[in-house]
């Protein structure tokens, strides 16, 4: 079990880009956090965070090593580019700090052993921010996916199309589709399935009109350790006709099929009760069974970061734990390697 850190948690944000502002705001929020310490390469960043949220008290600086002694810091928001998350994490959990970070939990999978490693040695809380887990649709998708509706589910498949323009080290990355957007997806699938990646076929590729220098777009497709098949179609340079961020899902079970568009609640279409595949003729007589909706924690951000505080401070590991998001993270490194390698891929 790790070691419960003291309230107030004594706060390090290291990384002040984009992301950050959802987590200070939320740590401001909560009467048992503070914002001792502000860390970015760029200090200019870390200085505007500070005047931004008027953290008049919190030390800025370059050098998370020295600011975390400064402050005697207890717990370190990792939220710098992927690259970078490494380095952060090994420096936080040198210091004694329980780590909190953003996706991907790292650039490797080498990387993530090695900080999941150093925390287990440390007896250190390490989770990682999958917001897309906690929203009141997937809840109900899982709920049908998990409670017999649709039967034993053989299939999983989601389409991811958007077309968004970062700027940015999204720009420059090799695969920044699967690195730093299917791993949500990923992680949804292995959410929805209560399952991990076992094999992955995967082709990537940088479709004409694309703004990215690395692979833009990819398919993949994802033997589970349930027996399922995982099947991920995605772009980030689609133009027009796009999907949600949540991707446009299908289910496809034993006695029936659910849906879930990302947006809207799923809903699915099954076997009557009573009725086996065949026993209504030609095409089965099916009917429509709206999902329940059940979920009433918080969504997005703030979902996943109650429950990563909740664990902490309670000493269990989070849902979205270090070594068991490694598992998603493996699927992802994995479809990069077949479609680095042409050939099909066992995942570690
Ligand atoms: N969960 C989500 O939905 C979601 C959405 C967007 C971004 N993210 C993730 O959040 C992270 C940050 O993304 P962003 O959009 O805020 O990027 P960003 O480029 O806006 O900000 C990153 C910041 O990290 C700083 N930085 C880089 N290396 C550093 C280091 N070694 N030490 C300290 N600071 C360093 C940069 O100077 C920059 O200010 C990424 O891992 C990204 O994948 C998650």
């Amino acid at each position: 079990m790790p070691a419960i850190p003291e309230t107030p948690l004594r706060i390090v944000v290291a990384g002040c880009g984009a992301m950050a502002g959802a987590w200070v705001e939320y740590a401001l929020a909560r009467p048992d956090c503070r914002i001792v310490g502000l860390v970015d390469l760029d200090l200019a960043a870390a200085n505007r965070m500070a005047e931004k949220y008027q953290l008049t008290d919190a030390v800025v600086g370059r050098d998370l090593a020295a600011v975390l002694e400064a402050t005697r810091a207890s717990l370190v928001f990792n939220l710098a580019i992927p690259a970078a998350h490494r380095s952060i994490a090994l420096t936080a959990f040198a210091a004694g700090c329980a780590v909190l970070g953003e996706k991907p939990l790292a650039s490797t999978l080498d990387e993530a052993d090695e900080m999941i490693r150093a925390a287990r040695e440390r007896n250190l809380p390490f989770s990682v921010m999958q917001n897309r887990r906690y929203l009141r649709p997937i809840r109900s998708f899982r709920t049908i996916l998990g409670d017999g509706t649709i039967g034993t589910p053989g299939y999983l498949g989601a389409d991811f199309f958007l077309g968004p323009h970062f700027g940015g080290f999204r720009d420059l990355m090799d695969s920044p589709l699967l690195l730093d957007m299917a791993i949500h997806t990923f992680d949804q699938a292995r959410f929805l399935l209560g399952a991990d990646g076992v094999s992955v076929s995967c082709q990537e590729f940088n479709p004409p009109g694309s703004w990215y220098r690395g692979a833009a777009s990819a398919v993949a497709l994802f033997e589970m350790s349930d027996g399922s098949l995982f099947s991920y179609r995605g772009s980030w340079c689609a133009i027009g006709c796009q999907t949600s961020w949540e991707s446009d899902w299908r289910a496809c079970g034993s006695r029936g099929t659910a849906m879930w568009d990302g947006r809207s609640m799923p809903w699915a279409e099954t076997l009557p009760p009573g009725e086996t595949p065949g026993s209504g003729g030609f095409f089965d007589n099916l009917v429509r069974v709206e999902a329940p909706d059940a979920w009433t924690g918080r969504e997005g951000h703030e979902g996943c970061l109650d429950e990563m505080v909740d664990a902490l401070l309670s000493g269990r590991p989070a849902e979205t734990d270090g070594a068991a998001n490694r598992n998603s993270l493996a699927m992802v490194m994995a479809a990069i390697e077949s479609a680095r390698t042409g050939t099909r891929v066992a995942i570690r």
